[in-house]
This record gives structure tokens, C-alpha cells and sequence, in this order.
């Protein structure tokens, strides 16, 4: 670990790139993350002075912090697990993962009550004490990147503590428009702009959500002052996929998925829609699938010759509201299933346990892509399926994904709200002539991996020191 006071780069992220788990003879066995962040690091090399600042997650990170047990270049903050729980799921992923994606049913929620404020308290402490650890790592005149909304107050509390440092933020997310942003509370909205703005340099996925963080600086806080905002469109990482996808793990979860999905009556392939998310409720799964039961109401010569296959991850299942909408995706699944399902034809093959391998098996033969959120930063999935599909995929894209703004013009737009039009886009995608589709996917590949995760990060870093 580089020692204090001397990191040259600085990364800081709730989610870290390594995790711990404790197994039963209580050894710890730690697990590497992949990601745009990791590629990036590791892209400036070991003798760079980076360093990763990251908090503590579960049971076994605060048991490695202890133990002092640790990888190079990452400090993991034990920060106490009832904080973190408030910052994290309390205002993080409910109130701004909420707010930024437009999430709230108006008419109920949200409620900022005293418990909101009380959570607040634990969201300003686990910000400070990631701005105090980067203050004590940093070198001189050095650059540091924050990534994200669960940490937004900490390039402003940095900068106080060391005014001498080159701040970046980069979001992961959309920004909500100036009248949604405006739902938060006065001071705590004022508070949120003012700890981005501490920062010399803000990061965004698309100019839609730079435009939107801009309009609201304008708006509430009396405009950016001597902020820059930049836009990096993150990109797939196309070597790693196209490498990965041919390893055998891949081939042999293909095989098992072509069992699952079955051929069609005329003893022909079956055709695949395919969708792989977190069980996120932006994702708009369950939207997805009510299109794919329109689509077999509207068009019955699609019954036993297409199969949707969706694979729902499981996602911040701490919070109740994610909970339930996995549980209702599971049910809409079964319904469709008793509704149309032939012994020989199952309608929706459903997965619900993580597994990369077979993710990428279904990237390779989908027929169809379907990536339909409510509201979304990026959205890879839609970068990553063109890269390592082996026969061309159509892409039926919503136009409220980031990647929508690369995509587009390859891809068949969805208002994610309208059911019965993404039905007919899926209707469109199946019968979309094989030389067409091919020809989309190659160019929709190229747009896909314009910014590869190593140089995302690069460029970001130039950025911030130029
Ligand atoms: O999109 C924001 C983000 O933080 C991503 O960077 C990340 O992949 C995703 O949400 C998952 O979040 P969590 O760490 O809560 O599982």
C-alpha cells in the first residue's frame, strides 16, 4: 500500500475493486472485481503511486481491515456498518439513485422526515470520512478521482482540508433535471451542488446528463463557478469480451442454453430475445416482459418459435422495494409461462444467480437485444452484446439509456413506457433481414468500443491535470 502522504493518482468509490469473504476455518478469501475503474488503474501501471480508497462492505472487508489484511494500492475504510447502512441504502440508493433515475411514485413518496435527516447525518460522516483518508494519502499537487452519488460531499470537504489537490468527480448515473432535482429538500439539494462544485472537474457518461447537472447548477446554485464538466462515454472493453466469450466455460453454458430454449416446431432454431440486468428497478424489466406478452397476443406465429431470455440478477436486496420487484419478475415470468408454455416451450427462461460465463453465452446467440430502462447512465449491456454476438443482434434500445446517444441510429428506439410500441420493436427486431442486422452489429461494435474503459480513464486523468 503506498504509505501516507505519498499517492501520485487516487481513486475513491463506495465499491472497491477486492472483497472479502470469511471462510468457516475463519481464513479470508478475497475476490477481484472487474470494471472500467480496474482497467483503468491498471492502465497507468504499478509505479504510477495509485492508490484506491474504498469503504468496507460486508462482514469480511471490516474482518480484513482488522486483520490489516489488505491488497496494494487499495485502503478499505472501516467505516461502523450502521453508518454505512444509512449513507448506502438510506440516502444513496433511495434518495439519489432514486432521484436522479426519476424512480418516485409521486403521489406517497418521497417523504424527507426526520429519519431522512437522521440518515443524512450518516451520509455526511461516511463522506468525511472518505475526504479525511484521501487528505492523509495524498501527495502533493495530486490527482484524485471520486466516482459517483454515494459520494458527491466529498470533493467539497477535500478541497478544505487540502486545497492543493486536483479534484475530479465522475458520475455513473444520469443527473435528474433541474424541476425532479428540486424534490430534495433546500438545503440538503444546496448541499449536494456545493460538495460536487468543490471539485476542479466534473465527469459525466453523456452531454444529456452534463447539460442536466449544468441546468441545476444554474438553477440552485448560482452556476458552476470554476468547475469544468467533461463528457467521457464509457465504453466496452472489446479485447477482454472477445476473449472471454471464447473460453470454454462459455461454450458449454451455450450448449445448456440452446437445451433450454429448445427448437421450434418445424424442428428450426429457436429465435432469442435476450436481456441480462441487476434486478434494478430503472431496468424496466418487468415492462420488458409485458412487451413480450403483447408481442405473442399481437403475433401468434411468434408462439414456440421465440424464447425471452432474461437474466435478472440479484441487486441492493437490502432494500425492500428492490425485494418486491424481484419477486414480481419471477411471478410475471411464471404467468406468462402457464399462460402460453407448451410441454415442449417454455416462453420466458428466467436466471436469477449471477454468472458472467453464461451472460456472455446469451450475449453470443441472442437474436435480439432487449435493454429498455426507465432512465439509465450508460447502460454496457448494450455496448457489450454487439461486440461479441457471433451472428449479428438487433438492438432494441430505449432512448432513455446514456448509450442511447452513441447507438441510436444502429438501434430500434423504445420509449420504455409504451408496451405496446416495444412489442411491435421487438416484432421489427425478430424479422430484421440477417445481412441488415449483421451490418448494424458491426457498426454499432465499432461506436461501442470508441472509449475503452483503459482510456476512459486516461483521458479523465489528462483532464483533471490539464
Ligand atoms: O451505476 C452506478 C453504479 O454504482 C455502478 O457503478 C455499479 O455498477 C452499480 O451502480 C451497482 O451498484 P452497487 O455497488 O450498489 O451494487
Amino acid at each position: 500500500m503506498a504509505s501516507t502522504h505519498d499517492a501520485a493518482v487516487l481513486v475513491a468509490s463506495n465499491r472497491g475493486p477486492v472483497s472479502y469473504d470469511v471462510h468457516e476455518d475463519g481464513s479470508l478469501h478475497a475476490r477481484r472485481g472487474g470494471g472500467g475503474l480496474v482497467s483503468g488503474l491498471s492502465a497507468i501501471g504499478p509505479d504510477a503511486g495509485a492508490l484506491w480508497v474504498c469503504s468496507a462492505l460486508g462482514d469480511g472487508d471490516r474482518e480484513a481491515v482488522r486483520r490489516g489484511v489488505g491488497e496494494p494500492g487499495v485502503r478499505m475504510l472501516d467505516i461502523p456498518a450502521d453508518v454505512h447502512a444509512d449513507a448506502y441504502n438510506g440516502i444513496a440508493n433511495s434518495a439519489l439513485w432514486f432521484v436522479h433515475h426519476m424512480l418516485y411514485q409521486t403521489p406517497l413518496e418521497p417523504v424527507f422526515d426526520a429519519e431522512f435527516r437522521r440518515q443524512w447525518a450518516s451520509y455526511e460522516t461516511y463522506n468525511r470520512a472518505f475526504a479525511e483518508a484521501l487528505a492523509e494519502e495524498a501527495a502533493e499537487g495530486a490527482a484524485v478521482v471520486v466516482q459517483d452519488y454515494h459520494l458527491t460531499l466529498v470533493p467539497g470537504m477535500l478541497r478544505e482540508l487540502r486545497p492543493d489537490l486536483r479534484i475530479g468527480h465522475f458520475s455513473h448515473t444520469p443527473w435528474a433535471p433541474p424541476e425532479y432535482f428540486r424534490m430534495l429538500p433546500d438545503d440538503i439539494a444546496a448541499q449536494v451542488l456545493r460538495g460536487m462544485l468543490g471539485a476542479d472537474r466534473l465527469g459525466f457518461l453523456t452531454h444529456r446528463w452534463a447539460d442536466a447537472f449544468t441546468a441545476c447548477a444554474e438553477q440552485f446554485a448560482g452556476g458552476l463557478g470554476g468547475t469544468r464538466v467533461g463528457v467521457h462515454g464509457l465504453g466496452a472493453d472489446a479485447d477482454f469480451l472477445r476473449e472471454r466469450a471464447h473460453e470454454s466455460d462459455v461454450d458449454e453454458r451455450m450448449a445448456a442454453l440452446r437445451e433450454e430454449i429448445g427448437a421450434a416446431p418445424d424442428g428450426g432454431a429457436r429465435r432469442t430475445i435476450v436481456r441480462v440486468d441487476r434486478t434494478e428497478l430503472s431496468k424496466n424489466i418487468v415492462r420488458g416482459m409485458l412487451a413480450f406478452r403483447q408481442l405473442l397476443e399481437d403475433r401468434p406465429e411468434w408462439r414456440e418459435r421465440v424464447v425471452h431470455v432474461a437474466f435478472a440478477y440479484p441487486s441492493r436486496q437490502d432494500l425492500e422495494v428492490y425485494r418486491e420487484y424481484t419477486a414480481q419478475v419471477r411471478r410475471l415470468a411464471e404467468e406468462i409461462n402457464a399462460r402460453y408454455g407448451t410441454p415442449d416451450w417454455t416462453p420466458v427462461v428466467l436466471h436469477v444467480k449471477d454468472d458472467f460465463a453464461r451472460s456472455l453465452a446469451a450475449y453470443r446467440l441472442a437474436d435480439v437485444a432487449l435493454v429498455n430502462p426507465i432512465r439509465d447512465g450508460m447502460n454496457l449491456v448494450a455496448k457489450e452484446v454487439p461486440v461479441v454476438s457471433d451472428q449479428g443482434c438487433a438492438l432494441v434500445l430505449s432512448r432513455e439509456a446514456g448509450a442511447f446517444e452513441e447507438l441510436g441510429e444502429d438501434a430500434i428506439a423504445v420509449n420504455p413506457y409504451d408496451v405496446v410500441a416495444t412489442a411491435h420493436a421487438l416484432h421489427e427486431a425478430l424479422v430484421m433481414p440477417v445481412g441488415e442486422r449483421a451490418e448494424r452489429t458491426k457498426r454499432l461494435a465499432a461506436a461501442a468500443t470508441a472509449l475503452p474503459p483503459a482510456q476512459w480513464f486516461l483521458e479523465q486523468l489528462s483532464a483533471l491535470k490539464a
